[in-house]
């Protein structure tokens, strides 16, 4: 099973849902990786206040390198989960088919995980818990 994580920069809430998502499966068996939807970070580390938030809670993602979201990506995995609306509808955008589009679900199915990037550190702290919860359901069926 592989699972691609999205959000638009890939710095602040998919490198958490991956570093999250890693801590609660079989990395041997289960693929997690992450995109952003924008390239404007592309190459650079998660950003300090997630990299902090993953820290607090044991997990460390500062292996994580931000990259675009590509058209392959559909190919390469099974599951891409988005953190909200406006990641849904760009994936959605860049799909070949059906069966790609059958692949892409909002991570919190009816609701945002809010964008917490103009935000203070209690928005990486709420962010942080939305994706534990849903981390740990979505590791449960796996
Ligand atoms: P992310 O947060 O999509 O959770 O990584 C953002 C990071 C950067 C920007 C926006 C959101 N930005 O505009 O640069």
């Amino acid at each position: 099973m592989k699972i691609l994580m999205v959000c638009l920069g890939n710095i602040c809430r998919s490198p958490l849902a991956e570093g999250i998502l890693k801590s609660k499966v079989d990395t041997s068996k289960i693929t997690v990786d992450s995109a952003g939807t924008s390239g404007f970070h592309s190459g650079s580390l998660p950003d300090k206040r997630s990299i902090e938030v993953a820290k607090q809670y044991g997990i460390d993602i500062t292996d994580q390198r931000s990259r675009l979201f590509t058209v392959s990506d559909f190919d390469s995995f099974d599951v891409i989960y988005t953190m909200d609306k406006s990641n849904y509808n760009n994936v959605i955008r860049l799909a070949k088919n059906e069966k790609d589009k059958a692949k892409v679900k909002m991570i919190l199915s009816h609701q945002d995980v809010p964008d917490p990037y103009y935000g203070g550190n209690q928005g990486f702290q709420n962010v942080y818990k939305m994706l534990d919860e849903v981390c740990e359901e979505i590791a449960a069926k796996l």
